[in-house]
């Protein structure tokens, strides 16, 4: 089987289907990646310093024996490194047991007080998260730029920039992002986010493709109509969807039929679904479905259509 693979604005090929790991349990997820690696046939890992399991990450990809130099990682900066993204990477490759990354991108475009009450999460007294907000994010971009300089990363981009925050760092970027890793699914398909996108060269990752923890999507009756028609399951449907748009998709399982499925779904899915699929899939949330599912508290506006859950703002 022959995963797809995009190529990115510096030459380098992407496969176009990652194992996500934000939420595998540390126990989980060494068998998950092995398994993903030597049974199932991934060659694209998509990780963070953030989700904490990055040594058992580390340990999967040991186990499977599969070589370094074929496998494509992807790891992240988090916010209370924004002052210290070297610091973070080599944290996060000693985690991995490696000693480069393929991409490595900016987790939030929110820089969080380095020296707060706690080393990832770190509070105000009033509750809300303890955010630097005079950090400039072009001061990261330029870190990250620094990293590919030095050879310790291959390709740079980011996750969660609104068109807004791209504008923070584009004017003054040596290297144009790669990617930008973004909620993707047919409830948030972000059109004119994307069309900005393609527009600079940057290629749009999906994370949540399937809807995330307890899916509204995988449930979803025109999903569930589409797969019916091909003979194939709701995940497909929903990865197949993505890539049909050049978008590279991270579906997270620790089961492994789910983590064999969702690699060989996307390329049946790719071979069956048509134009009329396609269409009804692209306006699925304008059809009154849109939904966000992931918005985690951040205080600050991050420049998104389509997040309804409020800033959060001090109690006192
Ligand atoms: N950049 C960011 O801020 C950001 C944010 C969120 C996520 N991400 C990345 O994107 C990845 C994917 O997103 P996600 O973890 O939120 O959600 P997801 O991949 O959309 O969904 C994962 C959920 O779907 C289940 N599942 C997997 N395959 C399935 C299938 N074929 N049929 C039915 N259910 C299935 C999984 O269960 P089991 O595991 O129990 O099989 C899990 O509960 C993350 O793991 C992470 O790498 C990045």
């Amino acid at each position: 089987m022959s995963v797809p693979s995009i190529k990115l604005n510096n030459g380098v090929n992407i496969p176009a289907i990652g194992l996500g790991t934000w939420q595998s349990k540390p126990e989980e997820v060494v068998n998950a990646v092995a398994y993903a690696l030597k049974e199932a046939g991934y060659r694209h890992i998509d990780c963070a310093w953030g989700y904490n399991n990055e040594k058992d990450v580390g340990e999967g990809i040991r186990q499977s024996g599969v070589p370094r130099s074929e496998i494509f990682i992807t790891s992240k900066v988090w916010g209370t490194y924004h002052s210290r993204v070297e610091e973070a990477l080599d944290e996060t490759l000693a985690n991995l047991g490696t000693d480069y990354l393929d991409l490595y991108l900016i987790h939030w475009p929110v820089a969080l007080n380095p020296k707060g009450n706690h080393p990832a999460f770190p509070t105000l007294p009033n509750g809300l998260r303890d955010v630097v907000h005079d950090w400039k994010l072009s001061d990261t971009w330029k870190q990250m730029e620094a990293l590919v300089k030095k050879g310790k990363v291959k390709t740079i981009g980011i996750s969660n920039f609104s068109v807004k925050k791209m504008e923070e760092i584009l004017p003054s970027a040596e290297i144009i992002p790669a990617v930008n890793q973004l909620e993707l699914h047919p409830y948030n398909p972000q059109h004119e986010l994307l069309s900005y996108l393609r527009s600079k060269g940057i290629v749009p990752e999906a994370y949540s493709p399937l809807g995330s923890t307890n899916s509204p999507l995988i449930k979803d009756e025109v999903v569930n109509k589409i797969a019916q028609k091909h003979g194939i399951q709701p995940s497909d449907v929903l990865l197949g969807w993505l890539v049909s748009h050049d978008i590279v998709a991270l579906p997270k399982s620790v089961t492994p039929s789910r983590i064999a499925s969702n690699l060989t779904g996307t390329v049946t899915a790719l071979g069956k679904l048509d134009k009329e699929d396609i269409t009804e899939l692209d306006g699925l949330a304008a059809s009154g479905k849109q939904q966000r599912l992931i918005m985690p508290p951040w205080p600050v506006d991050l420049g998104f259509d389509n997040w309804t859950a409020p800033f959060p703002q001090p109690t006192s």
